[in-house]
């Protein structure tokens, strides 16, 4: 199978998976077939297999997840990580604490509503935004909220976060550098998730995510290393935040390109007057999930996906020997037309249209298998309740989304999928609701 051509030394095909991902894999797929080996860098040559049958990967039992901690160090010995028996008995101890009945047990719902009306409430008279910006800040804050972490202590919470996911090719642990950084964030993180952990021995009657994660009877135990609790709990935060971030402002931006989408969330906003509170109230707001799916779609936040094989496999007609480093293209899945027609069209309609359950192919920008992505019901809640309360708060004040012409073209595509860096999305008024307004008062 052959490589793609123009890789640079050392960094290999980095600079332009970073950059232009989307055109990158397609370049691959046009000239050299649906088999292609990437450089990535450090992390060595990678096999991309670009036809459908990439997504069963995810559940080939030949198919190992542990390369990911060589491509996300903050995961490593995590949940994302393991593999068999011990992934099974980790995801067996988070698994009904994220499910929707344990989200409402533990009134997230509210939790996220809460926070989330408070931080856009005031977007309208800031006029501007940054996307970005704004939405990793809010999804980091409910995050740390979610797990019981104090207002007061978010700010250094934040700092440590970031330090944590420094990433550096060169891994050289000496003062000042990335890795030493990071290592140092750790630390912090893990002390103070134990520290958290204790106090909830002095609230029994806590009942947030948290204390139900840590009074399940399958919770690991503290002390074991091969369970890695802190470490889990670490990773977990990491994962929840930055792909939910990136999936408000996409979904942001597409609602300022689309008006009439807009208007149509507007009105099932008003209709229901209110922001679901709970994974059971989302289904009054179809249409708020099928924009977050299309969102989602159009746009993967976690653009690939990382294996390795443990045995010789077949995939997609060819065979794949063992030891192999595989990657799972999400980002060109989500443009199949087998799976999704008109696959360059924006078409929410698309998740209205079906009654049925979605397959899980569908959805495969959360990953399909044992590794299903955890905070899968957290995010669509999170979505949900992002598009109603930008609708409800804007329209309260007879304002529409508006897209500021990006100075710089420029984006990151990897690890995360990030919309133009300095994108600003403006608040304007609505010039239909004022005319409404007008007309109301006669
Ligand atoms: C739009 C938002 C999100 C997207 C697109 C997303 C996507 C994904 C994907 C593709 C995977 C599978 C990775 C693999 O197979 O290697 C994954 C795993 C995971 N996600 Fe998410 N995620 C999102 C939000 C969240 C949230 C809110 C949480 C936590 C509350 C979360 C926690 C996790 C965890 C812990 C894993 C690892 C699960 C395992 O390996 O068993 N994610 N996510």
């Amino acid at each position: 199978m052959p490589v793609l051509p123009g890789a640079f030394p050392v960094v290999g095909h980095l600079p332009a998976v970073a950059r232009a991902l989307p055109e990158l894999l397609a370049y691959g797929e046009r000239h050299l077939g649906t088999h292609f080996w990437l450089k990535m860098g450090t992390m060595g040559q990678m096999l991309v297999c670009t036809r459908p049958e990439a997504f069963e990967l995810f559940n080939n039992k030949d198919v190992l997840a542990d390369l990911l901690g060589d491509v996300a160090p903050a995961m490593r010995n995590t949940m994302a990580t393991q593999d068999g028996e011990l992934h099974r008995r980790t995801r067996g101890w988070a698994n009904p604490a994220f499910q929707p009945q344990g989200l409402s047990a533990a009134k997230v719902g509210d939790l996220f509503a809460d926070v989330m009306m408070a931080w856009i409430e005031p977007w309208p008279k800031r006029g501007i935004i940054h996307p970005v910006e704004e939405t990793s800040a809010l999804t980091l804050k409910m995050t740390f909220r979610m797990l019981g972490i104090a207002e007061q202590d978010i700010c250094a919470w934040e700092e440590n976060y970031r330090n944590y996911a420094l990433v550096s090719l060169w891994p050289i642990d000496l003062p000042g550098t990335p890795l030493r950084r990071s290592r140092q964030a750790q630390a912090w993180i893990d002390a103070r998730l134990k520290a958290l952990i204790t106090e909830l021995e002095h609230h029994p009657s806590d009942n947030g995510l948290l204390a139900t994660l840590m009074r399940s009877a399958s919770a690991p135990d503290i002390s074991s290393p091969q369970s890695n609790l802190l470490g889990n709990l670490r990773a977990l935060i990491h994962a929840a935040h930055k792909t939910t971030a990136v999936t408000m402002a996409h979904l942001m931006i597409k609602l300022a390109q689309h008006p009439a989408h807009w208007d149509a969330l507007v009105q099932e906003a008003r209709a229901m007057g209110a922001v679901p509170r709970s994974p059971a109230e989302l289904a009054s707001f179809p249409l708020a999930q099928a924009l977050f799916l299309e969102t989602l779609r159009s746009e993967p936040a976690f653009p690939l996906v990382f294996r390795r094989t443990r045995q010789n496999i077949e995939l997609g007609g060819r065979q794949v020997a063992a030891e192999t480093r595989l990657i799972i293209p999400l980002i060109l899945l989500s443009r199949a037309p087998s799976i999704y027609p008109q696959p360059d069209a924006f078409l929410p309609q698309r998740w209205l249209e079906q009654h049925r359950a979605h397959k899980p192919i569908q959805t495969l920008q959360f990953g399909s298998g044992p590794h299903r992505c955890l905070g899968f019901h957290a995010a669509c809640m999170q979505l949900v309740q992002f598009a109603v309360t930008l609708a409800l708060v804007l329209d309260s004040e007879g304002m529409r989304p508006t897209l500021m012409p990006p100075r710089n073209d420029g984006r990151r595509r990897f690890p995360i999928n990030y919309p133009p860096r300095d994108m600003e999305i403006a608040f304007r008024a609505n010039l239909s609701a004022a005319c409404f307004r007008s007309d109301d008062r006669r």
